[in-house]
């Protein structure tokens, strides 16, 4: 017998956990004004990046003595910045509880061949901060984009640490309140929340990041992509809108266009709240449906943007197999794109909750899931 589909579709099926959704209502018109074919270091060009810094501060709080810089390569760009220009100088401890966090393990460890202490949890949790040594540096992921799991709060991160804090924000930034005296380097890239264009990361750094860069030389040779101090003096120009190397004023403008929507939200706490509401709302979905679970084990370290779900029903026989397939059918029906589970990550969905999605999406796409689940429940059974 076949399954009654519902009568409502969510008018955007864009549930990817990276490129995201655009902003609402977006079209290619709203990049006009984009400086193209002309240099990124003219003044138009520089006036636009100043003008992404300038508006990166306003919107998510940044504090005054913070340095902003956009730089090549994404979000791992400038993960990659940090980790080469910053670490060596004291102990290292690496934080992971999914597959990008263990990337930068392996970064560390294999790469740089520093003995870092590795603390590791499995998909669904997170590590015990209150085990942490921050007098040494320590590297994590704010929000596991693989696992649906979030540091809480900065609480257990110590104020007065000898360590620095280097944590890849970038499914966070923007949908979730970042403790910024409790973070020395931040990164994000434009593709997450704002639903920007892949190419640029954004690297933000604490005065004390960059005395350890002004006192620090690595051991290790820095590509020309990775120097952030001429010297022994950290560049201050990168962090004014003087990149690296050529930046694509197309996707500034498409982040500026972001920014000011954010702006004219009400900032971040707007952005903070359409991400809570869109995850609410599969929240409230799944606590009426016994066969769907939160990968996130504890409620409050559950992630408010990349949302992870399994199934969990003893019909089900291959699970991998039976969360593709639901994904697959819902594809087809053109009601969610791109929420397979990541292929390191145990079998399930993920939806996207960023702030760019609409709360209307979220609910519209709850009643899909369900009949993609009987559907497929009653195909693997026939
Ligand atoms: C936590 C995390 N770190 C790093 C990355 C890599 O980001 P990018 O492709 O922007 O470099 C991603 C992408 O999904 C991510 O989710």
């Amino acid at each position: 017998m076949a399954i009654a589909q519902p009568a409502t579709r969510p008018a955007n099926p864009r549930f990817s956990s990276g490129p995201c959704a655009k902003i609402p209502n977006f079209s290619l018109d709203m990049l006009a004004d984009a400086p193209l074919g002309r240099s990124h270091r003219a003044a138009v060009g520089k006036s636009k990046l100043a003008q992404a810094i300038d508006l990166t501060r306003e919107v998510l709080g940044v504090p005054e003595d913070y340095r902003i810089g956009i730089v090549p390569g994404s979000d791992t760009g400038a993960v990659e910045m940090a980790l080469w220009s910053l670490l060596g100088a004291r102990g290292v401890e690496m934080l992971a509880w999914e597959s990008f966090g263990e990337g930068w393990v392996t970064d560390v460890v294999k790469q740089l061949k520093i003995e870092a202490e590795v603390r590791k949890a499995p998909y669904g949790e997170i590590v015990d901060f209150a085990q942490v040594d921050f007098d040494k540096d320590v590297v994590f992921t704010w929000n596991g984009t693989t696992s649906g799991v979030r540091v809480a709060n900065g609480d257990a991160i110590p104020a007065d640490r000898e360590g620095l804090t280097i944590c890849d924000a970038t499914s966070a930034a923007f949908a979730m309140d970042l403790p910024w005296d409790k973070l020395d380097v931040t990164t994000f890239s434009w593709q997450k929340v704002m639903g920007g264009e892949g190419a640029h990361g954004v690297l933000i750094l604490s005065p004390r990041a960059v005395e350890r860069l002004e006192s620090y030389t690595p051991a290790w040779p820095l590509p020309k992509i990775f120097r952030l101090t001429k010297g022994g003096k950290l560049i201050e120009g990168i962090f004014r809108g003087e990149t690296i190397n050529t930046p694509s004023m197309l996707a500034v403008e498409d982040y500026l266009v972001a920014l000011k929507w954010a702006q004219s939200l009400g900032g971040q706490p707007a952005l903070k709240a359409r991400a809570t509401a869109n995850a609410q709302a599969i929240w409230d979905f799944v606590a009426k449906t016994p066969w769907l679970e939160n990968l996130a084990v504890n409620p409050a370290q559950a992630s408010t943007t990349s949302v992870c779900l399994k199934f969990n029903d003893p019909r089900i026989k291959d699970g991998a197999a039976f969360a593709k397939a639901v994904a697959k059918r819902l594809e087809a029906e053109g009601v969610a794109l791109d929420i397979g589970a990541y292929r390191d990550a145990p079998a399930g969905l993920r939806i996207w909750c960023g702030s760019t999605v609409e709360t209307a999406d979220v609910a519209a796409l709850m009643p899909w899931i369900d009949w993609a689940f009987n559907a497929e429940i009653e195909a693997q059974n026939a």
